[in-house]
């Protein structure tokens, strides 16, 4: 495996890559990695003769800079872990090599970013779109890889990619949960002993607002985030940041749920934030 911080050695490696007539991958990560970055990287090896995975955890999608400098980093085993599911190449750059420029030049795609997630952490999707456009600008991928455990962020992804017309596919993959159904996550390590309850009562009132669903029929968006947010809202110290409903290709609220749709919500513990979300499908 290939480890490369700066873009040109990056460009080196994937043009010759390229020039042996292989597909570019790009799973791209802020690292402290888990189950779920590695099934993105098994999806890129299964489909791409070459599969690179970026590391870099990028200051400008952090609204505080506490939440940046706590973010978990473990750069051994990250790349451990990368070795062994068989990686062509790791890009990890430092800061400087990604904003060299003092001007600074931003993607922006507008409304999606400034709902749900957005409305909580202003300005991060700008940060995560830019990032993501930069890595693509430098890796040259042929496909890309997201998790759908962060909905939001793939959908605006996909849409950044089909508005300005960027030569990459965007595939999503499905979201890997812990055996008692939370989603895996970096973050998961601030979660206290005692919170694990706590912390799983946000998928807890995603299931049931599914089961609702599918076994009793209610399409009734208003009945059934009622439901689920009372399964969050009994644990006194858990706050409830958003749980909704919305349509699966633009986030749109919806009023009754007819094809596929999306249920996704945010909830506050002491020490950490955690997003989740389902796929509806009626
Ligand atoms: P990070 O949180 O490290 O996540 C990297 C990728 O892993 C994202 O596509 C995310 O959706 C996916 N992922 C995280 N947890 C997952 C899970 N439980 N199941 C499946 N996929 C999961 O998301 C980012 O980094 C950054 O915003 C980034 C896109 C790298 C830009 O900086």
């Amino acid at each position: 495996m290939k480890i490369v911080s700066t873009i040109s050695e990056a460009r080196e490696a994937v043009k010759s890559a390229r020039s042996a007539g292989k597909t570019i991958g790009l799973v791209p990560t802020m690292g402290s990695l888990h189950e779920g970055h590695l099934s993105l990287v098994r999806a890129s090896k299964s489909a791409c003769g070459f599969t690179a995975a970026s590391i870099f955890v990028n200051p400008t999608q952090f609204n505080s800079s506490e939440d940046y400098n706590t973010y978990p980093r473990d750069a051994g085993r990250d790349l451990e872990l990368l070795d062994k599911e068989g990686v062509d190449m790791v890009f990890a750059p430092p800061f400087e090599e990604m904003y060299r420029e003092k001007t600074s030049a931003y993607i922006d795609i507008g409304k999606l970013s400034e709902i749900f997630e957005g409305k909580l952490r202003p300005g991060h999707f700008r940060g995560v779109c830019t990032v993501v456009c930069k890595l693509f600008n430098i890796i040259t991928p042929d496909r890309a890889y997201f998790g759908w455990k962060d909905a939001q962020q793939l959908i605006i992804i996909k849409k950044m990619v089909k508005a300005l017309n960027m030569p990459v596919e965007v595939i999503g993959c499905p979201t890997v949960r812990e055996s008692d159904g939370l989603a895996a996550s970096s973050r998961n390590i601030f979660i206290a002993a005692g919170e694990r309850e706590r912390a799983l009562c946000l998928y807890k009132s995603l299931k049931k607002i599914e089961e609702l669903l599918l076994k009793q029929n209610i399409r009734d968006t208003a009945i059934l985030l009622e439901e689920g947010r009372k399964i969050i809202t009994k644990y006194p110290d858990v706050e409830l940041q958003y749980l909704e409903i919305t349509d699966a290709e633009n986030l749109e609220c919806i009023e009754e749920v007819k094809g596929r749709a999306l249920v996704l919500g945010a909830i506050k513990l002491s020490r950490v934030r955690l997003i989740d979300n389902l796929t509806l499908s009626f």
